[in-house]
Protein backbone atom coordinates (compact mmCIF):
# COMPACT_ATOMS: atom_id res chain seq x y z
CA UNK A 1 0.00 0.00 0.00
CA UNK A 2 1.29 3.54 -1.29
CA UNK A 3 1.26 5.99 1.24
CA UNK A 4 -1.59 8.90 1.25
CA UNK A 5 0.73 11.41 2.04
CA UNK A 6 4.07 11.87 3.75
CA UNK A 7 4.77 14.66 6.70
CA UNK A 8 8.03 15.59 6.18
CA UNK A 9 9.88 12.31 5.89
CA UNK A 10 6.53 10.46 7.79
CA UNK A 11 4.34 7.62 5.28
CA UNK A 12 1.11 8.30 6.25
CA UNK A 13 -1.39 4.94 5.31
CA UNK A 14 -4.80 6.31 4.25
CA UNK A 15 -6.71 10.09 4.31
CA UNK A 16 -9.21 9.86 6.81
CA UNK A 17 -7.98 11.47 10.23
CA UNK A 18 -10.00 11.70 13.98
CA UNK A 19 -9.73 15.33 14.40
CA UNK A 20 -8.05 16.39 18.16
CA UNK A 21 -10.98 17.01 20.09
CA UNK A 22 -10.45 18.01 23.79
CA UNK A 23 -12.57 15.40 25.92
CA UNK A 24 -13.22 13.26 23.57
CA UNK A 25 -10.24 11.61 20.97
CA UNK A 26 -8.17 10.22 24.11
CA UNK A 27 -6.24 7.24 23.93
CA UNK A 28 -9.50 4.47 24.14
CA UNK A 29 -11.05 6.45 21.56
CA UNK A 30 -8.44 7.07 18.59
CA UNK A 31 -7.28 3.16 19.39
CA UNK A 32 -11.14 2.11 18.24
CA UNK A 33 -10.69 4.72 15.15
CA UNK A 34 -7.42 3.40 14.61
CA UNK A 35 -9.11 -0.01 14.34
CA UNK A 36 -11.05 1.54 11.37
CA UNK A 37 -8.53 2.59 9.22
CA UNK A 38 -7.65 5.91 10.91
CA UNK A 39 -3.99 6.37 9.91
CA UNK A 40 -2.26 8.97 12.04
CA UNK A 41 -3.62 10.37 15.90
CA UNK A 42 -3.48 14.14 17.16
CA UNK A 43 -3.46 13.82 21.08
CA UNK A 44 -6.33 16.57 22.37
CA UNK A 45 -4.93 19.57 22.30
CA UNK A 46 -2.55 20.49 25.76
CA UNK A 47 -1.23 24.24 27.51
CA UNK A 48 2.27 25.07 26.75
CA UNK A 49 1.97 26.23 30.40
CA UNK A 50 0.77 23.22 31.79
CA UNK A 51 3.80 21.40 29.93
CA UNK A 52 6.44 24.09 31.73
CA UNK A 53 4.82 24.41 34.73
CA UNK A 54 4.89 20.22 35.23
CA UNK A 55 0.93 19.92 35.49
CA UNK A 56 0.25 16.03 35.96
CA UNK A 57 -2.93 16.20 34.41
CA UNK A 58 -1.31 18.09 31.18
CA UNK A 59 1.24 15.14 31.04
CA UNK A 60 -1.29 12.69 31.15
CA UNK A 61 -2.79 13.77 28.23
CA UNK A 62 0.56 13.54 26.61
CA UNK A 63 0.32 9.21 26.75
CA UNK A 64 0.15 7.70 23.86
CA UNK A 65 0.41 4.08 22.12
CA UNK A 66 3.22 2.36 20.62
CA UNK A 67 0.59 0.83 18.19
CA UNK A 68 -0.87 4.80 17.61
CA UNK A 69 2.37 5.92 15.19
CA UNK A 70 2.55 8.67 13.67
CA UNK A 71 1.33 10.04 17.32
CA UNK A 72 1.04 13.81 16.90
CA UNK A 73 1.30 16.26 20.27
CA UNK A 74 -0.82 19.41 19.41
CA UNK A 75 -0.12 22.52 21.75
CA UNK A 76 -1.46 25.72 22.12
CA UNK A 77 0.25 28.93 23.63
CA UNK A 78 0.42 32.60 23.04
CA UNK A 79 3.98 33.30 24.09
CA UNK A 80 6.96 32.16 21.69
CA UNK A 81 9.46 31.22 24.26
CA UNK A 82 7.12 29.24 26.23
CA UNK A 83 5.82 27.23 23.17
CA UNK A 84 9.35 26.56 22.14
CA UNK A 85 10.67 25.60 25.84
CA UNK A 86 7.38 23.75 25.59
CA UNK A 87 8.03 22.12 22.11
CA UNK A 88 11.43 21.04 23.54
CA UNK A 89 10.38 19.05 26.40
CA UNK A 90 7.87 17.09 24.65
CA UNK A 91 9.68 16.23 21.88
CA UNK A 92 11.60 14.14 24.53
CA UNK A 93 8.45 12.05 24.84
CA UNK A 94 8.96 10.52 21.62
CA UNK A 95 6.12 12.09 19.49
CA UNK A 96 6.48 11.67 16.18
CA UNK A 97 4.43 15.28 14.92
CA UNK A 98 4.30 18.47 16.98
CA UNK A 99 1.32 20.19 15.80
CA UNK A 100 0.84 24.05 17.04
CA UNK A 101 -3.29 24.99 17.44
CA UNK A 102 -4.33 28.06 15.72
CA UNK A 103 -8.12 27.03 15.45
CA UNK A 104 -9.56 26.75 19.17
CA UNK A 105 -11.99 29.47 19.43
CA UNK A 106 -12.53 28.96 23.15
CA UNK A 107 -12.50 32.84 24.58
CA UNK A 108 -10.26 31.85 27.25
CA UNK A 109 -7.71 30.91 24.83
CA UNK A 110 -8.13 32.45 21.83
CA UNK A 111 -9.50 35.93 23.33
CA UNK A 112 -5.69 35.40 25.23
CA UNK A 113 -3.89 35.27 21.98
CA UNK A 114 -3.65 31.74 21.79
CA UNK A 115 -5.46 29.40 19.16
CA UNK A 116 -7.13 31.19 16.77
CA UNK A 117 -6.31 34.42 18.90
CA UNK A 118 -2.31 33.50 16.98
CA UNK A 119 -3.91 34.51 13.92
CA UNK A 120 -4.20 38.25 14.46
CA UNK A 121 -0.45 37.86 14.75
CA UNK A 122 1.22 36.37 11.47
CA UNK A 123 4.13 37.54 12.12
CA UNK A 124 4.19 35.97 15.69
CA UNK A 125 3.49 32.82 13.82
CA UNK A 126 6.66 33.01 11.76
CA UNK A 127 8.58 33.79 14.84
CA UNK A 128 7.21 30.45 16.18
CA UNK A 129 7.64 28.19 13.17
CA UNK A 130 11.25 29.22 12.52
CA UNK A 131 12.15 28.58 16.37
CA UNK A 132 10.38 25.43 16.24
CA UNK A 133 11.85 23.56 12.82
CA UNK A 134 15.07 25.42 14.03
CA UNK A 135 15.31 23.58 17.21
CA UNK A 136 13.08 20.29 17.06
CA UNK A 137 13.91 17.26 15.33
CA UNK A 138 10.48 16.11 14.54
CA UNK A 139 8.16 17.62 11.98
CA UNK A 140 6.25 20.77 12.84
CA UNK A 141 2.47 21.36 11.55
CA UNK A 142 -0.44 23.85 12.10
CA UNK A 143 -3.97 23.67 12.29
CA UNK A 144 -5.60 27.00 11.48
CA UNK A 145 -8.92 28.53 10.86
CA UNK A 146 -9.34 31.05 7.94
CA UNK A 147 -8.80 33.78 10.72
CA UNK A 148 -10.04 35.62 12.90
CA UNK A 149 -13.17 37.13 11.61
CA UNK A 150 -15.23 37.66 8.35
CA UNK A 151 -12.87 40.99 7.63
CA UNK A 152 -9.75 39.10 8.25
CA UNK A 153 -9.59 36.18 6.10
CA UNK A 154 -5.94 35.74 6.24
CA UNK A 155 -5.82 31.94 5.78
CA UNK A 156 -3.45 32.66 2.66
CA UNK A 157 -0.85 34.38 4.06
CA UNK A 158 -0.69 32.29 7.12
CA UNK A 159 -0.64 29.33 4.85
CA UNK A 160 2.03 31.00 2.89
CA UNK A 161 4.60 32.01 6.67
CA UNK A 162 3.85 28.57 7.87
CA UNK A 163 6.03 27.00 4.31
CA UNK A 164 8.14 29.39 4.02
CA UNK A 165 8.99 28.39 8.32
CA UNK A 166 9.63 25.12 8.00
CA UNK A 167 6.41 23.41 8.53
CA UNK A 168 5.43 20.23 6.98
CA UNK A 169 1.83 20.07 6.71
CA UNK A 170 -1.34 22.30 6.91
CA UNK A 171 -4.65 21.57 8.61
CA UNK A 172 -7.34 24.16 7.47
CA UNK A 173 -10.68 24.16 9.24
CA UNK A 174 -12.94 26.27 6.98
CA UNK A 175 -14.02 29.07 9.56
CA UNK A 176 -12.94 32.03 11.24
CA UNK A 177 -12.60 32.14 15.09
CA UNK A 178 -16.28 34.90 15.19
CA UNK A 179 -17.86 31.70 14.24
CA UNK A 180 -16.98 29.64 16.28
CA UNK A 181 -18.80 26.21 14.88
CA UNK A 182 -21.36 27.95 13.59
CA UNK A 183 -22.15 29.01 9.48
CA UNK A 184 -20.89 26.48 6.67
CA UNK A 185 -17.15 25.74 6.75
CA UNK A 186 -15.81 27.22 3.53
CA UNK A 187 -14.38 24.24 1.55
CA UNK A 188 -13.29 26.62 -1.16
CA UNK A 189 -10.99 28.65 0.88
CA UNK A 190 -9.18 25.00 1.65
CA UNK A 191 -8.67 24.34 -2.25
CA UNK A 192 -7.06 28.04 -2.49
CA UNK A 193 -4.34 26.87 0.40
CA UNK A 194 -4.35 23.64 -1.34
CA UNK A 195 -3.46 25.24 -4.25
CA UNK A 196 -0.44 27.62 -2.67
CA UNK A 197 1.63 25.25 -0.95
CA UNK A 198 3.47 22.16 -1.54
CA UNK A 199 3.28 20.85 1.57
CA UNK A 200 -0.31 18.42 2.64
CA UNK A 201 -3.12 20.31 2.95
CA UNK A 202 -5.34 18.58 5.50
CA UNK A 203 -9.58 19.46 4.73
CA UNK A 204 -11.72 20.11 7.81
CA UNK A 205 -14.98 20.77 8.81
CA UNK A 206 -18.73 19.65 8.32
CA UNK A 207 -17.72 16.46 7.24
CA UNK A 208 -20.64 14.44 8.26
CA UNK A 209 -21.34 11.67 5.92
CA UNK A 210 -19.20 9.60 3.48
CA UNK A 211 -20.68 12.12 0.34
CA UNK A 212 -19.48 14.34 1.97
CA UNK A 213 -15.99 12.69 2.03
CA UNK A 214 -15.98 12.18 -1.84
CA UNK A 215 -17.20 16.10 -1.83
CA UNK A 216 -14.61 17.89 0.05
CA UNK A 217 -12.03 15.53 -1.74
CA UNK A 218 -13.22 16.75 -4.90
CA UNK A 219 -14.03 20.43 -4.25
CA UNK A 220 -9.93 21.01 -2.00
CA UNK A 221 -7.74 18.10 -3.96
CA UNK A 222 -6.64 17.79 -0.43
CA UNK A 223 -4.40 15.10 1.16
CA UNK A 224 -6.58 14.06 3.66
CA UNK A 225 -9.82 14.50 4.99
CA UNK A 226 -9.70 15.48 9.42
CA UNK A 227 -13.24 14.61 10.81
CA UNK A 228 -14.19 15.88 14.26
CA UNK A 229 -18.04 15.87 15.19
CA UNK A 230 -19.42 13.26 12.86
CA UNK A 231 -16.68 10.48 14.01
CA UNK A 232 -18.05 10.85 18.02
CA UNK A 233 -19.98 8.04 18.51
CA UNK A 234 -19.09 6.44 14.97
CA UNK A 235 -16.19 5.42 14.66
CA UNK A 236 -17.29 3.73 11.46
CA UNK A 237 -16.90 6.71 9.35
CA UNK A 238 -13.23 6.14 8.80
CA UNK A 239 -14.33 3.30 6.51
CA UNK A 240 -16.62 5.55 4.88
CA UNK A 241 -20.32 4.17 6.04
CA UNK A 242 -22.73 6.01 7.17
CA UNK A 243 -25.11 6.37 10.69
CA UNK A 244 -27.65 4.55 8.29
CA UNK A 245 -25.23 1.28 7.47
CA UNK A 246 -24.05 0.17 11.28
CA UNK A 247 -26.57 -1.96 11.86
CA UNK A 248 -28.40 -2.28 16.03
CA UNK A 249 -25.77 -5.17 16.76
CA UNK A 250 -22.51 -4.05 15.51
CA UNK A 251 -23.07 -0.66 17.44
CA UNK A 252 -24.41 -2.36 20.86
CA UNK A 253 -20.91 -4.45 20.49
CA UNK A 254 -18.95 -1.17 20.04
CA UNK A 255 -20.70 0.51 22.51
CA UNK A 256 -19.90 -2.55 25.12
CA UNK A 257 -16.01 -2.50 24.03
CA UNK A 258 -15.38 1.40 24.14
CA UNK A 259 -16.94 1.17 27.44
CA UNK A 260 -14.64 -1.71 28.50
CA UNK A 261 -11.60 0.58 26.55
CA UNK A 262 -12.32 3.86 28.89
CA UNK A 263 -12.93 1.63 31.97
CA UNK A 264 -9.48 -0.36 31.46
CA UNK A 265 -7.24 3.22 31.08
CA UNK A 266 -9.45 5.48 33.44
CA UNK A 267 -10.74 2.90 36.10
CA UNK A 268 -14.36 2.18 36.36
CA UNK A 269 -16.02 4.78 37.99
CA UNK A 270 -14.10 7.62 35.66
CA UNK A 271 -14.31 5.17 33.00
CA UNK A 272 -18.05 4.93 32.88
CA UNK A 273 -18.94 8.68 33.91
CA UNK A 274 -16.15 9.93 30.72
CA UNK A 275 -18.07 7.51 28.53
CA UNK A 276 -21.75 8.93 29.23
CA UNK A 277 -20.86 11.58 26.68
CA UNK A 278 -19.60 9.01 24.27
CA UNK A 279 -23.05 7.34 24.66
CA UNK A 280 -25.40 9.73 23.81
CA UNK A 281 -23.79 10.38 20.07
CA UNK A 282 -24.04 6.91 19.69
CA UNK A 283 -27.52 6.76 19.77
CA UNK A 284 -27.66 10.37 17.47
CA UNK A 285 -30.20 10.46 14.88
CA UNK A 286 -31.88 7.03 16.55
CA UNK A 287 -35.60 7.88 16.85
CA UNK A 288 -36.63 8.96 20.48
CA UNK A 289 -32.54 9.22 20.79
CA UNK A 290 -33.74 12.48 23.23
CA UNK A 291 -35.31 10.26 25.71
CA UNK A 292 -32.60 7.95 26.50
CA UNK A 293 -30.02 11.00 26.95
CA UNK A 294 -30.62 12.35 30.38
CA UNK A 295 -30.89 8.42 31.57
CA UNK A 296 -27.65 7.71 29.76
CA UNK A 297 -25.63 11.16 31.22
CA UNK A 298 -26.77 9.75 34.97
CA UNK A 299 -25.73 6.29 34.41
CA UNK A 300 -23.26 5.43 37.12
CA UNK A 301 -22.13 1.68 35.77
CA UNK A 302 -21.59 -0.47 33.00
CA UNK A 303 -24.37 -2.14 33.33
CA UNK A 304 -26.98 0.87 33.28
CA UNK A 305 -25.26 1.98 30.48
CA UNK A 306 -25.88 -1.31 28.71
CA UNK A 307 -29.51 -1.74 29.39
CA UNK A 308 -30.40 1.16 28.28
CA UNK A 309 -28.89 1.16 25.43
CA UNK A 310 -29.87 -1.87 24.32
CA UNK A 311 -33.30 -1.81 25.54
CA UNK A 312 -33.71 1.42 23.59
CA UNK A 313 -31.91 0.06 19.79
CA UNK A 314 -33.73 -2.44 20.00
CA UNK A 315 -36.97 -0.85 19.95
CA UNK A 316 -35.90 2.12 17.82
CA UNK A 317 -33.22 0.42 15.67
CA UNK A 318 -34.55 3.14 12.82
CA UNK A 319 -33.36 6.41 12.09
CA UNK A 320 -35.58 9.82 12.20
CA UNK A 321 -35.88 11.00 8.36
CA UNK A 322 -33.08 13.63 8.15
C1 LIG B 1 -15.60 18.97 21.63
C2 LIG B 1 -14.57 19.53 20.69
C3 LIG B 1 -13.26 19.64 21.11
C4 LIG B 1 -12.28 20.16 20.24
N1 LIG B 1 -10.99 20.19 20.66
C5 LIG B 1 -10.01 20.56 19.77
C6 LIG B 1 -8.64 20.44 20.12
O1 LIG B 1 -8.29 19.97 21.20
N2 LIG B 1 -7.73 20.84 19.19
C7 LIG B 1 -8.09 21.33 17.95
O2 LIG B 1 -7.23 21.67 17.13
N3 LIG B 1 -9.38 21.44 17.61
C8 LIG B 1 -10.34 21.03 18.48
N4 LIG B 1 -11.64 21.05 18.08
C9 LIG B 1 -11.97 21.43 16.69
C10 LIG B 1 -11.96 20.19 15.78
O3 LIG B 1 -10.67 19.61 15.72
C11 LIG B 1 -12.43 20.54 14.35
O4 LIG B 1 -11.53 21.47 13.81
C12 LIG B 1 -13.83 21.14 14.32
O5 LIG B 1 -14.71 20.41 15.15
C13 LIG B 1 -14.38 21.16 12.89
O6 LIG B 1 -14.47 19.86 12.38
P1 LIG B 1 -15.88 19.06 12.31
O7 LIG B 1 -16.86 19.92 11.55
O8 LIG B 1 -15.55 17.78 11.59
O9 LIG B 1 -16.32 18.84 13.72
C14 LIG B 1 -12.63 20.58 18.93
C15 LIG B 1 -13.96 20.47 18.53
C16 LIG B 1 -14.93 19.95 19.37
C17 LIG B 1 -16.35 19.82 18.88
Amino acid sequence: MNPSFYVKNIPVYGDLILAPMAGFSDIPYRLICRRFGMPMSYTEVISTCGIVWNSKKTYKLLEFKEEERPITFQVVGNDEDRITEACKRIEQLGPDIIDINMGCSVSDIAGKGAGAGLLKYPSKIEKIFKNLTGSLSVPVTGKIRLGWDHKTRNYLEIAKILEENGASLIAVHGRTRSQFFSGVADWDAIAEVKQLVKIPVIANGDVRTAADIKEIKKRTDCDGVMIGRAAIGHPWIFQGRDREAVSTSEKIEMIRYHLHCMEDYYGHTNGVILFRKHAVKYIVGMTNATELRPNLLKSMSTEEIISYITAHMTNYSNYEAA
